[in-house]
């Protein structure tokens, strides 16, 4: 089993560190780190030389959200071994883990599997349920036994390849998030301030109210499902209809897939 496991994720709604802490579990090494890009404003600065790394980002319009390539962009390693994740609403993850591949392999990993998992969606609610509670037991489950494999085949050869991995070169096109942000309710909102605690980009303030810079917000809902009051939601025409579309295509269950 490796020595030290580096566990390198951003998670604005914590799907994707509860699967890459998973994949951490089953690898079974002494020592974990966690490199948590979510809040890291000015993102993460570190060349890795040991151990092995388990990469994770949610999928965003199929691609890898453009705050993960910012935040890694002063991250490198000396050919440390990584396992990556893409982290996907059970609609599609394209070309997510092949960029995510790429921007690895650049930066001087040595990509031996990699695995396209399922959390809840970000645009998920209460009376629209999206993949509502994934990951669960069955998928973390999954993530763990992936992990033992690994460990399993690392044991057994030092120089694993990258395996093939479905997704297009060139990537899809990215599409605009479009100034549309999450609103709240002020009769409901106490200014608690959770809503700027959370949020990966900063975009929040609550003085007298609470108010959202629109344009650099990613959507990611994380003020929406940690708001203890129920007071953010995004409910915008553009959301709506895509919540829609969601619940109407893209409820039949995935499951994960691995690659290695
Ligand atoms: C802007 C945006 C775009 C998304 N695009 C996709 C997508 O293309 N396919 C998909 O299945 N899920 C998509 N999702 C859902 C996320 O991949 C999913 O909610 C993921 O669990 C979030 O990870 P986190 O919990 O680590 O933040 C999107 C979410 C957002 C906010």
């Amino acid at each position: 089993m490796p020595s030290k496991t580096h566990l390198i994720y951003f998670s604005p709604t914590k799907t994707t560190k509860k699967i890459v802490e998973g994949i951490a579990a089953g690898l079974g090494s002494g020592e974990i780190e966690h490199y948590d890009l979510t809040r890291m404003e000015h993102g993460l600065d570190l060349r890795l030389s040991d151990g092995v790394a388990v990469i994770g980002v949610p999928v965003y319009a199929g691609r890898v959200p453009e705050v993960c390539l910012e935040r890694m962009k002063n991250l490198s390693a000396a050919g440390v071994p990584a396992l990556l994740v893409a982290l996907y609403g059970n609609r599609e993850f394209e070309d997510a883990l092949v960029e995510l591949r790429d921007l690895a392999i650049c930066k001087g990993f040595s990509v031996i599997a990699a695995g396209a998992f399922i959390g809840e969606h970000s645009y998920s609610t209460g009376a629209q349920p999206i993949a509502v509670n994934r990951p669960d037991e069955s998928d973390l489950r999954k993530a763990r036994e992936f992990g033992a494999a690994i460990a399993k085949r690392m044991e057994k050869n030092s120089r694993l390849e990258t395996p093939a991995m479905p997704g297009n070169v060139p990537y899809r096109e990215r599409l605009p998030l479009g100034g549309i942000a999450p609103e709240t309710d002020r009769d409901r909102c106490n200014l608690c301030g959770a809503c700027v605690e959370v949020c990966p980009t900063f975009v929040i303030a609550a003085t007298d109210e609470v108010t959202t810079e629109a344009e650099n917000c990613i959507l990611c809902c994380a003020c929406v499902k940690d708001c203890p009051e129920g007071a953010r939601a995004l409910n915008h025409p553009v959301v709506e209809g895509r919540r829609e579309m969601l619940i109407k295509n893209c409820s039949k269950r995935r499951e994960p897939e691995l690659f290695f």
